[in-house]
């Protein structure tokens, strides 16, 4: 499967309010629509000029979604889902961050995904609604568009 559209991510990320889902990493289950949110205002927080790890943050939880009767996977973003979309990083830090991190490669900024990821599953911490990233999640894929890359 692959994301095709902004639109198309953004119905996938819609669809996981309400879910709970195992947790990527350890940790009680998770709604995944709230984790991306979490995730992501975490990352925009510490890494503000890198909208692509933001990004990265908003979606690397959305496998799941795809496979909504497997609780025992250590979520991975599935390869190919939302490369040809956002890019070849993004699609790549959202793999690396729960796949380890053997791959000198933005090391760094898998580890500060992990850790956005690790702390992004508050209960009822309000992180902002999901139209807030539609501008830069169009953002990056327009880059993306443009440089004509894929995973
Ligand atoms: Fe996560």
């Amino acid at each position: 499967m692959e994301l095709r559209s902004v639109e198309e991510l953004m119905d996938l990320l819609h669809a996981g309010r309400g879910t709970r889902h195992a947790a990527d990493g350890g940790g009680g289950p998770v709604d995944v629509h709230d984790h991306a949110l979490q995730t992501a205002a975490l990352l925009r927080r510490s890494h503000p000029a890198d909208k692509e790890l933001q990004v990265a943050g908003l979606v690397h939880g959305i496998g799941r979604l795809l496979r909504p009767g497997d609780a025992t996977a250590h979520a991975q973003l599935p390869p190919h889902l939302v490369g040809p979309l956002l890019g070849h990083r993004v699609s790549r830090l959202g793999r690396l961050h729960s796949a380890g991190r053997q791959d000198p490669y933005d090391a760094d900024d898998a580890l500060s995904l992990r850790q956005a990821c690790d702390a992004g599953r508050a209960a009822g911490l309000h992180a902002g609604v999901l139209e807030d990233w539609r501008t830069v999640v169009e953002l990056v894929a327009a880059q993306n568009s443009r440089l004509g890359a894929v995973d």
